[in-house]
């Protein structure tokens, strides 16, 4: 097992975190258990974040970040980012109250998950539960003002300097715009209070989504 980025570990072109919460599965996941350690393969065609790992993107997250997370579910991704920073925490916002519940067990189990029932267009309903600034704010949210969503949660939360991590589902911005065109647009809407740092699309893992690794400029 080769440590491919900072708690994200690699073997035979399969992706690895290490199990916060040794011997138990988030959603049908593989355990790998070498010298002593449990690892939990992180499977890209369930996960954004994931997919851009395989794709070769850094996502930058430390062991010791707080993310703010938006459009958590269930928690797929949320279990392996809680596994990356197990000296940080995640604040993770989700709005549908059936599927927020799994992600509430979840964070029963781990010490570093903040379940949020919340809509993301409001991040003022939530400011209080979130403590100072945040260093990463993830969004995978399927949604055609993502851009708009994006920009407001870090100008509340963000760090100087924070990285934002952004899954674009460009049929879910318009479904008359070309592909190419869309993601022009978001990017151009970004790029306002971000430098992208890296951008890749998804396939094979997810068709037409473009993943935004950004660093926040202000
Ligand atoms: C594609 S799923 C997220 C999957 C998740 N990121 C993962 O990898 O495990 C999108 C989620 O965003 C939620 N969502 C959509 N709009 C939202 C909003 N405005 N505020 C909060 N959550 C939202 C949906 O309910 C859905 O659960």
């Amino acid at each position: 097992m080769q440590e491919s980025q900072t708690k994200i570990y690699r073997k035979q072109n399969k992706i690895y975190t290490k199990n916060a919460d040794s011997g138990e599965k988030v959603y049908g996941e593989q355990l790998l258990t070498e010298e002593g350690k449990q690892y939990r393969n992180w499977q890209p065609s369930r996960s954004k974040a994931g997919a851009a790992v395989m794709k070769g993107v850094n996502l930058g997250i430390s062991h010791d970040d707080e993310v703010l997370y938006l459009g958590a579910a269930s928690g797929t991704t949320v279990s392996h980012f809680s596994d990356i920073v197990q000296e940080g925490f995640i604040y993770a916002v989700e709005y549908s109250d059936t599927v927020i519940k799994k992600l509430v067990e979840l964070a029963e189990k781990r010490e570093n998950i903040a379940p949020i029932l919340g809509d993301a267009r409001k991040p003022e309903e939530y400011e209080e539960m979130v403590q100072g600034e945040v260093d990463v704010v993830f969004q995978d949210i399927s949604q055609s003002d993502q851009p708009e969503i994006f920009l407001k949660n870090a100008e509340k939360f963000l760090k100087p300097n924070g990285i934002g991590l952004i899954a674009i589902k460009a049929h879910s911005i318009s479904t008359s715009k070309e592909e190419s065109k869309i993601f022009e647009e978001v990017k151009e809407k970004l790029t306002q209070k971000f430098e992208i740092k890296k951008e890749k699309m998804l396939e094979p893992y997810e068709k037409n989504h473009l993943f935004l690794k950004m660093r926040y400029k202000q």
